[in-house]
């Protein structure tokens, strides 16, 4: 069962595959008459680690907005819908060769995943800006979830992926919104940020705008437990101005 706040259909009763497919579809489908502006002065290379229903729906957003992006699973010869979607910038491997293709990378696996996924990609990843979106939920990842909970993710986060400049973004917000809400007319539909590293900071935010959201700075690391799951604050939707008054930040 999908435990990030899904709004809308149960995704219970269509298999995972289809759902990637459909939220990829939704995602191109509701794009068409945007003019994405391509605001970095240089396409970023991203890799993907973790190319399911957010992974997958963020990437593509980011490879709309002209950047490169390596999408990766354990099982990449199931990734050929979502790289076209994605367009002909998009490559498809494994998780180690986009960590070593992204100077971005974000990391969109299941929480009880990280410490390996950490281990594994480590010395890949070393200096990198790596965002992450991780929820830990205790019923689907087991204690370290409870751990994690009670550091805070952005603590916990850290321990997993040493000598990264981390960034916590996008875990407070669910895919199906991503989907929909993506450069939405009006103001837009905010996320909450959270990293230590100003360049890292930046980096992040522009690509949460070059993505179709506005980003609100929280505070460093240890104020993501901010927005973690179970917080108050998760899931909280609103616009920029809405989220910073709900956090208390200018
Ligand atoms: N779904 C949402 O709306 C949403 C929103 C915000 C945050 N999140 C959080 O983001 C994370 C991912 O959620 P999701 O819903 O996108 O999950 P998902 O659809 O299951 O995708 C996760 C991907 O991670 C990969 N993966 C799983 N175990 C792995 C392992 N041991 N090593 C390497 N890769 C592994 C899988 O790829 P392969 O099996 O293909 O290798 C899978 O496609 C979770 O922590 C979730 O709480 C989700």
């Amino acid at each position: 069962m999908n435990k990030d706040k899904p709004t809308g259909v149960s995704r219970r009763h269509f298999s995972k595959g289809a759902l990637i497919t459909a939220a990829v579809a939704a995602t191109t489908s509701l794009l068409p008459n945007l003019t994405i502006a391509k605001t970095t002065d240089k396409p970023l290379r991203i890799g993907i680690i973790g190319s399911g229903y957010i992974g997958g729906s963020v990437g593509v957003l980011w490879a709309q907005a002209g950047h490169q992006v390596f999408f990766s699973s354990r099982h990449p010869e199931k990734l050929g819908d979502l790289a076209k979607k994605a367009g002909p910038t998009a490559k498809v491997g494994y998780p180690k060769e986009a960590a070593k293709f992204g100077e971005v990378i974000f990391m969109a696996v299941p929480y009880h995943a990280m410490p390996k996924v950490g281990e594994d990609l480590s010395s890949l990843i070393q200096g990198k800006v790596v965002i992450d979106c991780g929820n830990p939920y205790p019923s689907r990842d087991g204690d370290m979830a409870v751990e994690a909970l009670k550091k805070g993710t952005g603590i916990a986060s850290a321990e997993f992926f040493p000598g990264v400049r981390l960034v916590r973004a996008y875990n407070s917000i669910s895919y199906q919104s991503i989907i929909t809400q993506a450069h939405r007319e009006g103001e837009l539909m905010a996320i909450p940020v959270a990293a230590d590293d100003d360049d890292a900071l930046k980096i992040a935010s522009k690509l949460i705008q070059e993505s179709g959201f506005d980003p609100v700075f929280v505070g460093p690391l240890a104020r993501a437990r901010e927005f973690d799951n179970r917080s108050a604050l998760y899931g909280k939707k609103g616009t920029a101005r809405e989220l910073r008054e709900a956090f208390g930040v200018d």
